[in-house]
């Protein structure tokens, strides 16, 4: 089997072989990198490849797939004079995870641990659970009390052990990594490990290959752990290093304002969170990016900030009528899933083009205004 690329920590430099079962940099306990810096294929080799995100095969870091649920491939609707929603919400368990998690179970299946662990909002543990029956592995997810039972009920179908933890999606991540030091077991962090970002990345891949080898000129992207923002920020690297694209799209980051801590860093002008008190929190209607201390907070500031972009937040109320809004024209999708289009639509975007994803199924929480 062809070596994979190994994993490093992006702030003392501590590498960490791919075969490894560890989690997260051994010295600092912080998320990894990896060291793949890949050259996409020209858009015109892509046509007749396999129709899911496995057809971007130079950019990925694990070669031919076993686990492979058709992931990816997902459609771009308009749905006003220059902003178009891409569907990542007909993915194979109904979220954007579905990209990085397919990585992975694949990377798990060769490490062969005796189990595996993740802790999530919902939305990544539902993607890991799926991959993992996939692959015949054990799995355990920790979830924050307050998941949406839809989500639990995802989990739990597909054979995993849903793990509740009394208290937020912090303390749920702290559950997780506890358990996860056990021998053999396989820490599978949307998070700390780089590869579930090489997945995320292949939304802008196919967002290139649909507009014909252009980007629109604003990402906007729903921001918690930043997944899919730093995936995104990686494949628009890639695709300028290699002369694909000439101008590099800004990128809008989005948070829920009671949940806003890099929105509050961005407004101060840092570069990271606070060391000491982190911004207060309350209850949000967007789950999905309720976190209070990203781990990848410094990679994420630093992403936007050389993109041209900025930070946006959303109210509830907002994400409230985001949602029924999208509703209203067929598309149903969760709260969280709502958050870019209720950070854009009374935006005034000017000759600007904008893509939002809409990256959540509405049957995951339901409408947040009920509607019957
Ligand atoms: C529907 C949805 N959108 C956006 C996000 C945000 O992803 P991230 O926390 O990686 O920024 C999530 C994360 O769970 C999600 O479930
Ligand atoms: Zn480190």
């Amino acid at each position: 089997m062809k070596p994979l690329p190994d994993c490093f920590c992006p702030v003392d430099g501590t590498r960490v072989p791919s075969d490894s079962l560890a989690g997260w940099c051994p010295a600092c306990r912080g998320p990894l990198d990896l060291d793949f810096a890949p050259t996409p294929a020209p858009l015109k080799s892509l046509a007749g490849r396999v129709n899911s995100l496995w057809r971007y095969a130079e950019c990925l870091p694990l070669p031919a797939p076993t686990v492979s649920l058709g992931e990816g491939r997902t459609p771009l609707v308009e749905l006003a004079d220059g902003v178009s929603a891409k569907l990542d919400f007909l993915t194979p368990t109904l979220s954007f995870k579905d990209r990085g998690a397919v990585m992975l179970a694949e990377l798990a299946l060769r490490l062969r641990p005796r189990q595996v662990i993740a802790d999530s909002s919902g939305n990544a543990g539902t993607a890991v659970a799926a991959y993992c029956a996939r692959a015949a592995l054990p799995c355990t997810v920790y979830v924050p009390s307050g998941t949406s039972p839809k989500k639990l009920e995802q989990i739990a179908a597909h054979g995993a052990r849903p793990h509740v933890v009394d208290g937020d999606r912090e303390a749920a991540a702290r559950a997780a990594r506890e358990a996860a030091v056990a021998e053999g077991v396989f820490y599978a962090s949307h998070v700390h490990n780089p590869y579930f970002l090489h997945g995320t990345k292949t939304y802008v891949h196919e967002l290139w290959e649909d507009l014909g080898g252009r980007l629109p000129d604003i990402l906007v992207l729903p921001v918690g752990n930043g997944t899919l923002l730093l995936g995104a920020a990686l494949a628009v690297a890639e695709l300028h290093t290699a002369g694909l694209i000439d101008r590099r799209p800004a990128l809008y980051a989005v948070q829920a304002a009671p949940v806003a801590p890099l929105a509050h860093a961005w407004a101060e002008g840092a570069d990271d969170l606070p060391g000491a008190a982190p911004p207060a929190t309350a209850p949000t209607l967007a789950e999905g990016i309720a976190i209070p201390r990203p781990p990848r907070a410094r990679q994420i500031l630093r992403a936007v900030r050389e993109s041209g972009g900025t930070f946006l937040t959303v109210t509830d109320d907002r994400i409230r009528h985001a949602q029924r809004d999208l509703a209203s024209r067929g598309l149903y999708v969760e709260t969280t899933g709502a958050v870019a289009w209720a950070a854009v639509r009374e935006e005034t975007l000017g000759q600007r083009t904008a893509v939002v994803p809409l990256c959540g199924a509405g049957m995951k929480t339901g409408m947040a205004d009920g509607c019957l």
